[in-house]
């Protein structure tokens, strides 16, 4: 394995096989450190992250702050609301100011496309994008990818169904790029009005209704309605969408009898999925969790260690 610093986590487009192996087998590794009594290694004492935040967040957010501070980081999480942003600072000047105190990585989340990497060009230290518009969210792609690895042993040839408001979806795009890179055959489905006419650049199958995409596969992944991102009436009401396009048990029984039930959260329980097939025995919401705080420290070890450092000094 290559003992290179990981100096930016952009996106799934410009990762290499190399690396996401990488990263996935170094959270195997923090996953047992964060099931121990004591959930804390000394690994980056003596490092600074800084969570950046100008979107709402409650998993990503706190499980980056979690992921810092098991690795004994100094872990700072920027509050955009009461910020300098809020007199008129720019986001380069934002980013400068941030840089200019030594920090070794910024985690950002930005409502603009691309705003990741324009602070990356504009650092020394390393930055990791934490959700950018509709454009990656890469590392909740990472830590799906590492919870179904969990369950199934192997991404490789896996059908996995990637269903909802495709358009909007961030975490539809960064996981179809590594699940696909990983081995995994993708097929991706949503109603006419949310398919992107781009996304059969994709590489995957394309279904304008659910039961054909969820027929037999192993991972039934549903997306969230992103509400907040439509311009106009995609369907005519939350009710409409849940009877079309909702997954509920009696759609589920056309997936693989073990599928797994999955979902990036926050859940519209009722909406894109039925409340019991949330809670379902097979739903992996929680553990996707779980996984997200393992990756994550894996990311921040990976781009804050000192070359040749082993992961518990
Ligand atoms: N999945 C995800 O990104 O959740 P948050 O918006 O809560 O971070």
């Amino acid at each position: 394995m290559s003992d290179e610093r990981l100096t930016r986590l952009l996106g799934i487009e410009d990762l290499s096989r190399t690396t996401a192996d990488r990263i996935l087998d170094t959270a195997e590794a923090f996953l047992e450190v964060t099931r121990r009594p004591v959930r804390k290694v000394p690994t980056l004492r003596g490092k600074t992250v800084i969570n950046l935040f100008y979107e709402n967040s409650t998993r990503t957010r706190t499980s980056f702050e979690l992921a810092g501070k098991r690795l004994s980081a100094d872990v700072v999480n920027m509050s955009v609301a009461t910020s300098s942003t809020k007199k008129g600072e720019t986001l380069r000047d934002t980013v400068a100011t941030l840089d200019a105190m030594h920090t070794d990585v910024i985690v950002m989340r930005h409502s603009a496309s691309g705003a990741a990497q324009y602070i990356a060009d504009r650092v020394k230290g390393a930055v990791v994008n934490a959700g950018d518009g509709m454009h990656e969210h890469p590392t909740q792609a990472l830590l799906d990818a590492f919870t179904i690895r969990q369950h199934k042993g192997t991404l490789a040839g896996l059908t996995v169904a990637i269903c909802g408001d495709i358009a909007h979806s961030r975490v539809a795009r960064s996981n179809a790029q590594l699940l696909r890179l990983l081995g995994a055959n993708v097929r991706l489905s949503g109603p006419q009005t949310m398919l992107p006419r781009h996304c059969k650049g994709f590489g995957c199958p394309v279904y304008d209704r659910i039961e054909p995409a969820i027929e037999g596969a192993d991972v039934v992944m549903m997306l969230r309605i992103q509400q907040e991102r439509l311009g106009g009436a995609s369907f005519s009401t939350l009710r409409e969408y849940s009877r079309v396009f909702g997954l509920n048990r009696q759609r589920l029984e056309r997936a693989h009898p073990e599928a797994l039930i999955m979902h990036p959260g926050p859940m519209n329980r009722g909406v894109e999925i039925a409340d019991d097939v949330a809670d379902h025995r097979r739903s992996v919401v929680l553990e996707q969790v779980e996984s997200g705080v393992a990756v994550r420290m894996a990311i921040l070890y990976l781009c804050a260690r000192d070359p040749g450092q082993p992961l518990g000094a």
